[in-house]
């Protein structure tokens, strides 16, 4: 049996392929200018193109991948900067602000900073639409993106024992979660119940299997994956902290939120930077209008 692997080149044919020398008496041959100095620069911008073309290719399919691993909670639909109309909103002027800011980030982080941008506000009030927004203009600019409904992950790591396929694609989205270029964490506290459930005195915080699952996510984000680290030191390079840009929409305050997780994963998910954080608070609910 023949081996694809197993075939060899006869020696003539490889020096002909290798052999730019040959390669141009073929051309030549042929009456193609090789020595024409402007046909070697059209040749030499259309490889440039073509490698571009590619790399952006690349790209695309690789954004793709990750945003085909969100978990979009029922209900969550597309929505753009355009969908936003702050007339709508009870506060126009209030709900103008917060939309121009929440465009300013994202073309930052489409720009290629990193950072962590939380949006805390009751319910109802556009959180999530305004996360939504934020990643489809990321996306089109090119940046790989994933939207993550925090609710809809905890159902995962509920049902990954009784399921083996649930168990796949927990495995398969948290891996994705670690390295996306931009993540949506959207509604984190929300697993745990009521807000009297968080605030009493024995709450002991969100089940210990999502804890760790979050804290594996958070530290990579923030700190960067094994392999990200590793060809960093290889290469000699530092790694600019968040390595990876995440979104919180949150109706917990930060407090609330150090409760429900470990105080060393809020810390590497949430902002301290009030630049980066976007209040929602005193907007109606826009469910109700
Ligand atoms: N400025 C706005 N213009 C248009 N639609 C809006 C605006 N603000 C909110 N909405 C709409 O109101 C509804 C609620 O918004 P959204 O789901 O973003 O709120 P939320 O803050 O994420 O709420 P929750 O905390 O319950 O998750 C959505 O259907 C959304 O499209
Ligand atoms: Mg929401």
């Amino acid at each position: 049996m023949t081996d694809e692997f197993d075939f060899k080149m006869p020696s003539t044919l490889r020096r002909a392929a290798f052999d730019p020398e040959n390669n141009r008496a073929i051309f030549a041959s042929k009456g193609v200018p090789v020595d024409d100095p402007q046909l070697a620069e059209r040749v030499a911008v259309k490889k440039k193109r073509q490698h571009q073309a590619w790399v952006e290719q690349l790209k695309r399919q690789r954004a793709d991948v990750y945003w085909s691993h969100s978990l979009l909670g029922a209900g969550d639909e597309s929505f753009e900067f355009s969908d936003w109309h702050p007339e709508e909103h009870g506060d126009k002027r209030q709900a103008s602000n917060i939309g121009n800011k929440a465009y300013k980030l994202a073309q930052e982080i489409a720009a290629g900073t990193n950072m962590s941008v939380f949006m805390s506000g009751n319910a109802g009030t556009g959180k999530t639409s305004l996360a939504l927004a934020m990643l489809t203009e990321i996306r089109k600019q090119g940046r790989s993106v994933m939207f993550v409904s925090t609710e809809e992950l905890a159902n995962l790591v509920n049902d990954r024992i009784q399921y083996p396929d649930v168990a796949q694609k927990l495995a398969d989205t948290l891996r994705a979660m670690q390295d996306v270029d931009v993540l949506v964490l959207d509604d984190l506290g929300s697993e745990v119940g009521t807000y009297a459930q968080v605030n009493d005195k024995d709450f002991k915080g969100v089940r210990r299997d999502m804890q760790e699952r979050m804290y594996k996510v958070a530290n990579a984000r923030y700190n960067g994956t094994k392999a990200e680290q590793n060809s960093a030191r290889k290469s000699g390079k530092r790694l600019l902290k968040p390595v990876h840009s995440t979104i919180i929409t949150s109706n917990n305050q930060i407090s609330e939120l150090n409760r429900i997780y470990a105080e060393r994963t809020i810390s590497r998910l949430i902002t301290q930077d009030p630049n980066h954080a976007i209040f929602f608070n005193g907007m109606p609910d826009m469910r109700r209008n």
